[in-house]
């Protein structure tokens, strides 16, 4: 029983720092970690290292609202359309909701930020969990 205590409490200690599972409810729709992670991965995937501050996505999230992303307090934010279900790919329009990241290999997970109850082409904070 000891071992098995031992264990179990092990494997919910290692958890976490294996599979952070981020999740971020935006206006009234929620996004999962394969939601978030896959629009990160996809909007590395077409620009590893956006320069510019507009025009196609990704690019560059200047955060003049002074969003405050605690995990990126350092680096270059960059911002990608969160969709359901399948990345966003172009060709239709982002919507309101957005991942933030920061630039750089590591795709680190900021958080997300909607239109939704912002100011025309503002953003605010969606609720994260992790
Ligand atoms: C954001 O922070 C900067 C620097 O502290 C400040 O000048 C600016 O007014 C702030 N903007 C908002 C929207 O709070």
């Amino acid at each position: 029983m000891k071992l098995l205590s031992t264990l179990l409490t092990a494997i919910l200690v290692a958890i976490p720092a294996v599979s952070a599972a981020h999740t971020c409810h935006c206006g009234d729709t929620s996004y999962d970690n394969n939601e978030i992670v896959g629009a990160i991965n996809e909007g590395y995937s077409k620009n590893n290292s956006p320069t510019k501050f507009s025009g196609g996505y990704p690019h560059k999230f200047g955060n003049t609202e002074n969003l405050s992303f605690e995990d990126c307090m350092e680096g270059t934010l960059v911002e990608y359309p969160l969709k359901t279900k399948t990345p966003w790919k172009g060709g239709s329009r982002p919507g309101a909701d957005r991942v933030v990241y920061l630039l750089g290999e590591d795709k680190t997970f900021c958080g997300c930020m909607t239109h939704t109850g912002a100011k025309h082409n503002k953003f605010v904070e969606c609720e994260k969990s992790s």
